[in-house]
């Protein structure tokens, strides 16, 4: 008995929700194929896609979420599992959560579904704490779930699907320059100030209530992040020139996927998404910096088994 899954790259943060807000989109994504093995434990046998990826699944991120689900299960069935990566690391496009999610769901069926996919987020929030120290939840969630997924709290784990309009489309560019997301949260400020947290909350909670009214105007407004975009907006070149042109170009709004590089637009037809992407790329192809270009409609499946 061989299972496959995939799970899809997804757009962390979503401007003004750093840490708790996160989407899903249709593709770029990873597939995993996992079967039983005779001894114990988790073995990696091959990785397509990326050389630079530790085969020992202690260090690898689905390996380790896989190694710490079939502890809490009290498993002793091993696992052997065959990673296609399609997305490349450090690139702000959720890797790392998609390898995890693809897995863990994988090996969730071939076990008989002992858990549901909510209970597979803290599995693959370890795995995010593997890849970059900190086991934040906003890309996880999405790849597993779908839509747009919000973290009302990490203690105790509270994640909750947030309906999506239909018309919300997503643009992404990835260009070609690596930002790793340890090195990302390291350079945030520890502190805000009062009035920055009052815009952030205010926008976070718009955005929120924009997706829930369909109420692409209000989704407007709220695509602001005044905390986390000013800092990092400097580890990407081109930044303001890209997100100056998707505006220009009639996104809704625009901002950092996840810790960067890529970056992401709102639309409201996939038309106006493509018209904002090919706008988006210009911006990066005149500083001679090659770049992929994802658009798609807003994934509202999530993972699941091929
Ligand atoms: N919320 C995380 C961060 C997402 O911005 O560091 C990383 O993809």
């Amino acid at each position: 008995m061989q299972i496959t899954a995939y799970a899809p790259a997804t757009v962390a943060n979503v401007a003004c929700g750093f840490d708790i807000l996160g989407f899903a989109v249709e593709k770029p994504g990873d597939t995993v194929t996992v079967n039983f093995k005779k001894t114990a434990g988790v073995k990696i046998t091959k990785i397509i896609g990326n050389k630079n990826l530790p085969l020992d699944a202690v260090k690898n991120t689905a390996g380790y979420a896989v190694i710490k689900l079939l502890e809490y299960l009290n498993e002793k069935r091993g696992i052997e599992m065959e990673l296609h990566k399609n997305m490349p690391l450090g690139s702000g496009l959720g890797s790392s959560a998609a390898s995890s999610v693809a897995a863990l769901l994988a090996v969730n069926k071939i076990l008989g579904e002992p858990l549901t996919k909510e209970e597979l987020i803290p599995f693959a929030m370890e795995g995010e704490r593997l890849a970059c120290g900190a086991a934040h939840a906003d890309n996880v969630a999405p790849a597993l779930l779908g839509g747009f997924t919000l973290i009302r709290s990490y203690d105790p784990l509270d994640v909750i699907k947030i309906k999506t309009p239909k018309n919300l489309f997503s643009a992404v560019i990835h260009p070609h320059v690596e930002v790793s997301t340890e090195d990302a949260r390291k350079i945030l400020k520890k502190q805000i100030t009062l009035k920055q947290a009052i815009t952030q909350w205010g926008n976070t909670a718009g955005l929120i209530a924009g997706l829930l009214q369909e109420d692409l105007g209000l989704i407007a407004r709220s695509l602001q992040d005044v905390v986390i975009e000013p800092i990092r907006s400097l580890l990407i070149p081109g930044f303001n020139e890209v997100k100056a042109a998707a505006l220009k170009a009639g996104a809704l709004g625009c901002s950092i996927s996840g810790s960067g590089p890529s970056i992401f637009a709102l639309a409201n037809s996939i038309s106006k998404a493509q018209y904002i992407a090919k706008n988006m790329e210009n911006e990066i192809l005149k500083m001679k910096i090659k770049c992929d270009v994802f658009v798609s409609p807003i994934n509202h499946e999530g993972a699941k088994i091929l």
